[in-house]
């Protein structure tokens, strides 16, 4: 007899079945699923809601994903890279603000000299702030060697997405060539956590090609490499790449938007104690997108602190939010929305994934 999801949703392990059948739940069976997941997320890491304030410092990148709207060959593009005083006067701000801790993310780059400039913005930024603000990194695929600098300099989170555990599908999301292989994202994720990062990763949702299997086994991914944190959200087509042909085949926005609700959901469940972020592409989707999330498991945001005037030009995905609004405008934003959520935000508090220290 196949189980009820009320019966799934007792067990303390779920099967790659179990997994698609909560996936694929719909009205009752779906609420049942984020009553639990509601239930696990305030036991296991509770009403509190972490800061990172984001800085977008470049839109500049190496790398050519199908999907992405800063991919090198959109030529449409006005790329900028942040000096480098700006970045700390953000970082000043979160600091200020007691925003906990902060995200520098990127396109992907690796010259020396990039490599050298950012082990010393790190540097910086934990003088200025005397080691009160947490940093967490998003550059993409690197050297260990060069996770290992940066670590040392003073980063301790890292946020590289896997974008699918499936090779094939990977493969085919990315160009066939060195620059873009799934192995090399995987070894980077393993020397990421063997250097001592909080490791955090994640998946696109929705994507062509992509199966509810596919996403059951996302999440198995993530519960057998031991992440830290997790960032995953809904594939947003961008008509400036080649992944828009594929736009007449998509599931419509609002059920990648239920199914990135729901991926959290059992996420949640099934890693009781690590971070999840409640992404921005939720928000372009319905306005009340992060809220949603976080109620239901999310426990982390991440409001944009980029300069206003760059942040129009760092579009990885069309009708993305809070183009407009300066630092001070998110603050206030934010408080409102997660007052809404029922959360309380942990001011001033790094709010490290409480899964690391569970498992060191
Ligand atoms: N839609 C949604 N997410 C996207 N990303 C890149 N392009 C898109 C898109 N079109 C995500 C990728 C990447 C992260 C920084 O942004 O998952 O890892
Ligand atoms: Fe920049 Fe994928 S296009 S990392």
């Amino acid at each position: 007899m196949t189980k009820t999801i009320e019966q799934i949703l007792q067990q303390d392990q779920f099967t790659k079945d179990d997994i698609v059948r909560l996936l694929q739940s719909k009205d009752e069976d779906e609420k049942a699923l984020f009553v639990k997941s509601s239930e696990v997320k305030l036991m296991h890491v509770g009403k509190n809601v972490h800061f990172r304030g984001l800085v977008e410092f470049s839109n500049i990148c190496k790398k050519d994903c199908l999907y992405c709207g800063i991919r090198a060959s959109n030529s449409a593009v006005n790329r900028y890279d942040i000096a480098d005083e700006e970045i700390l006067k953000a970082a000043k701000f979160a600091h200020e603000n007691k925003y906990g801790s902060l995200v520098l993310q990127s396109g992907e780059r690796s010259d020396q000299k990039f490599i050298d400039r950012i082990e010393n913005l790190l540097k910086e930024i934990k003088k200025i702030s005397n080691n009160e603000l947490g940093i967490t990194i998003s550059i993409g695929e690197q050297t260990k060697e060069t996770y290992q600098k940066w670590f040392d300099a003073g980063a301790h989170r890292y946020l590289l997405r896997i974008e699918s555990s499936n090779k094939e599908l990977y493969n085919k999301i990315h160009p066939n060539n060195e620059e873009h292989s799934h192995e090399t994202r995987l070894e980077c994720l393993k020397s990421l956590q063997e250097i001592g990062y909080q490791t955090g990763t994640g998946v696109m949702i929705g994507i062509p090609f992509q199966t509810y299997d596919d996403l059951a086994n996302d999440l198995i991914f993530m519960q057998n490499f031991d992440i830290d944190m997790v960032g995953m959200g809904p594939f947003i087509e961008h008509d400036q790449t080649p992944m828009y042909q594929y736009k007449d085949q998509l599931m419509s926005l609002k059920d990648r938007f239920r199914l990135t609700l729901k991926m959290i959901a059992v996420l949640r469940i099934m890693m009781k104690d690590i971070n999840i972020a409640s992404a921005t592409a939720l928000q372009a989707i319905d306005p009340l997108g992060r809220e949603k999330a976080l109620r239901i498991g999310a426990n982390i945001i991440m409001p944009n602190i980029t300069p206003t005037s760059e942040r129009a030009n760092y579009l990885l995905y069309q009708n993305k939010p809070c183009i407009d609004e300066g630092a001070d405008d998110c603050t206030n934003c934010m408080e409102a929305r997660i007052n809404m959520a029922d959360g309380v935000i942990g001011y001033g508090e790094w709010g490290d994934s409480k899964h690391y220290k569970n498992r060191q």
